[in-house]
């Protein structure tokens, strides 16, 4: 009996060659080859193409020997890789235990007022996006916020914006 295309057997992924990916094959040259150097593949990846789509992850399986489940896991699990690109201007709010103690939820709540965005709404195309994260490892200093790549302890609404780099339009 014929199988319903994609309901239990979904399609096997096509093989990815080297050759069709020759920048992430030198990327992970650089990086030695190594196993372990696949965070730092990914975030170079990420640099400079704003994301880490499906195919790269392929093609960086391939290049480090690794299988695209293992390489798949290491990007789903960092909130500083994406398989889509994001937004120019990105503010992640923790919202874990420590900072939700410290008022995380109101500072949440103040942002998407400030903001005009609901949190974990915005598309790539958004002026601003703002994210959950679950812990940024700045517990004692909550709540902690990351404003592009710069960490904000304590945060406030204030704080928050004084980081956040200028639009388009010059507003923050
Ligand atoms: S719980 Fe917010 S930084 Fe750890």
């Amino acid at each position: 009996m014929a199988q319903a295309w994609g309901t239990l057997h979904p399609p096997t992924p096509q093989p990815v060659s080297a050759a069709a990916c020759p920048d992430i094959a030198t990327l992970c040259a650089r990086h030695g080859g190594r196993a372990d150097a696949v965070i730092e593949v990914l975030l170079d990846l990420q640099h400079a193409k704003g994301c880490v789509s499906d195919a790269d992850v392929a093609a960086v399986a391939l290049a480090l020997n690794l299988s695209r489940a293992e390489v798949h896991g290491v990007r789903s699990f960092y909130t500083d890789l994406t398989p889509e690109p994001v937004a120019h201007r990105r503010i992640r709010l923790c919202r874990a235990e420590a900072c939700q103690s410290v008022g995380a939820e109101r500072l949440r709540v103040a942002l998407e007022v400030r903001l005009g965005t609901a949190i974990d709404q915005a598309g790539p195309d958004a002026e601003v996006a703002l994210e959950t994260v679950y812990c940024l490892g700045n517990c004692a200093l909550g709540p902690g916020v990351m404003v592009g790549d710069r960490l904000v302890g304590r945060a406030t609404v204030d704080r928050v914006l004084a980081a956040l780099p200028a639009g388009e339009d010059g507003d923050p």
